[in-house]
């Protein structure tokens, strides 16, 4: 349940005004604090306080008040009754379903075929997974694209270095046969990763070659069946490699992969649109869409439909996909989630969308998320200065946590060493702002104290134990709430209102922060009243092994929208 909306939308329906509720830092003097008072003398032009000393009989009526009290120039704290808490706790790991549910297409992951996953895609695989899964939990459609980079140059570049490498093979020969088997080419992913970047290093220099990949791209894209037919060799050994990554870092499946390949498949209905509205302009043998508006106060460069040499453009593929997405999802909303450098691509992609009423400008979003720097505070590299591989960085955080354990005498599995480092990875990202950059560093985000994501998976495997101990026992009907426990409650009853406004701020790093927060009060609470002693009575043990139970409960759910599981042991 969510406490606080539930509170706000019954004071005011009692004081038939709206007025904003706040969560005081220090809840000393009361769990909530209405400024209701305040701006009703501002409308009313009468003192604060004196409207407050009218409001206070009225807020006492309302029966999960126990308390209500006039503070500083007229606030109005209020208490809530113990009694109206423990029963609403019981239901505190509820995630309220959203009264109006969207549809919602969400473009995350966008790996791109034969180029290995980087760092890069650390954050838009991880904060786009949870955002999916706080979507889905709300009760929200929604659909989740790996929007592939699976048909652009780089693919010319790689067909190109294959040319280059096996001249012989027949899908560059005239009499080549399509409809023949080559599954047996299939290279392994590590080779196939270099080809790309070697491509490009050569055509920085190779201005033969560099027209070679191009003339390719273009012969790719037009159908030729040699390029064709090794491009679906190539293509499943990527797919490959990118499903170990999903599932190492425990993302939920995508529910399509369907990239720019996809997309360009409606190439004419788009192109169709384009012309009717006249949009399309030639330039230079390219054709382009002007999306410069008169109020425009910064370069805002045309859209490239198609390039000179007649080759499909990533700003053209993401406009088909936009298509592919209204004719098949109809969504309302489209969220895109790619690194901040790619704002104006997707400022350009959404005056498209407007111009060709494909979409309105509100119903698409692109976050732009900052970079993982070094302890250097520049971009994180590997020590030989190459952006780091997903599998790197997963290896290093993987090999500090088996230090750390190693470090501390303790034995651990393998799979519970992977589960701890994955939520190491994955809970530093989401713990910070999005949008901001953060400093990655293996050793402190391992830590099995502070603001890590072992720090929360250890706390959940101690209260997991101490209910196993414990063993069965009753929820009491009521309850007698000392102030570690009430404290607890509080920030229990705050988690429906997280996962709300997590979702709808895009802001993944309230999950996380929140999931710290309750680890913060359920150890101060479990330091400070004992459960299995023999001086607790037993109504007293019941309590509290029920808030522990409720504790466990709200981390595993907040937990598993981080897509994090909690182990065994640790
Ligand atoms: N594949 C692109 C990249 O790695 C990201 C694609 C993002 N999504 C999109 N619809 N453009 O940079």
């Amino acid at each position: 349940m969510n406490l606080y909306k539930y509170v706000s939308d019954k004071l005011n329906e009692k004081l038939g005004f709206a007025a904003k509720l706040e969560i005081p830092r220090n809840r000393d003097f009361g769990d909530f604090s209405t400024n209701a008072a305040m701006v009703m003398a501002r409308v009313a032009g009468k003192n604060p306080r004196e409207i407050a000393t009218e409001l206070l009989p009225k807020i006492k009526e309302l029966d999960f008040v126990s308390d209500a009290s006039i503070a500083g120039p007229g606030f109005i704290n209020l208490r809530i009754r113990d009694d109206f808490l423990w029963n609403a706790v019981q239901s505190a790991a509820e995630i309220t379903r959203a009264p109006k549910p969207m549809t919602i297409d969400m473009d995350y992951g966008a790996y791109n075929v034969a180029k290995s996953l980087h760092i890069g895609h650390l954050r838009t695989s991880i904060v786009g997974d949870t955002l999916y899964r706080l979507g889905r939990a709300i009760g929200h459609k929604m659909i989740s694209y790996n929007h592939m980079g699976d048909w652009g140059r780089s693919m010319g570049m790689v067909i190109a270095w294959i040319e280059k490498l096996h001249p012989d093979w027949p899908f560059f020969q005239e009499n080549f046969e399509p409809t023949a088997d080559y599954s047996g080419y299939a290279m392994p992913v590590a080779e196939l990763d270099t080809y790309y970047p070697s491509a490009a290093a050569l055509a920085k220099t190779d201005e033969k070659f560099m027209e070679r990949a191009q003339i390719i791209t273009a012969e790719l894209q037009n159908g030729h069946p040699g390029y064709n037919a090794l491009y679906n060799v190539f293509i499943p050994v990527s797919l490959q490699s990118m499903d170990e990554i999903i599932k190492k870092l425990n993302m939920l499946p995508f529910d399509n992969n369907l990239g720019e390949r996809n997309a360009a498949k409606y190439a004419d209905p788009v192109e169709k649109i384009l012309r009717d509205k006249k949009l399309l302009q030639q330039s230079d043998g390219a054709e382009i869409v002007v999306v410069r508006r008169d109020t425009d106060n910064k370069p805002m460069p045309p859209v490239m439909f198609r390039n000179s040499r007649g080759a499909t453009t990533y700003d053209a593929t993401d406009i088909m996909a936009l298509y592919y997405r209204k004719i098949t999802d109809t969504p309302n909303h489209i969220i895109y989630l790619t690194d901040s450098r790619q704002s104006l691509h997707f400022e350009q992609l959404f005056r498209v969308a407007e111009l060709t009423d494909m979409f309105p400008a509100d119903s698409l979003e692109h976050i732009g998320y900052g970079t993982i720097n070094g302890t250097d505070g520049k971009p994180f590299k590997t020590r030989d200065g190459n952006a780091a591989g997903l599998n790197d960085i997963i290896d290093m955080v993987q090999t500090a946590v088996r230090d750390r354990v190693a470090e501390s005498g303790k034995k651990l599995d393998d799979a519970t060493i992977d589960a701890i480092a994955l939520a190491a990875l994955k809970f530093n990202d989401l713990s910070h702002d999005l949008r901001s950059d953060y400093i990655f560093e293996p050793s402190q985000i391992t830590s099995f104290e502070g603001r890590t994501g072992p720090y929360i998976l250890y706390t959940a495997v101690r209260l997991n134990s101490v209910l196993r101990r414990a063993g069965k026992f009753d929820t009491p009907k009521t309850a007698n709430l000392g102030p570690d426990e009430r404290n607890l409650v509080m920030e229990l009853l705050d988690f429906d209102r997280t996962v709300q406004s997590a979702f709808d701020s895009r802001a993944t790093d309230l999950v996380a922060n929140y999931a710290y927060d309750v680890c913060q009060l359920v150890n101060t609470f479990y330091h400070n009243c004992p459960i299995l002693r023999d001086d607790v009575d037993a109504e007293t043990r019941n309590m509290r092994l029920s808030l522990i139970k409720i504790a466990v409960d709200v981390l595993s759910r907040a937990l598993d929208l981080m897509g994090l599981k909690i182990p065994v042991e640790m």
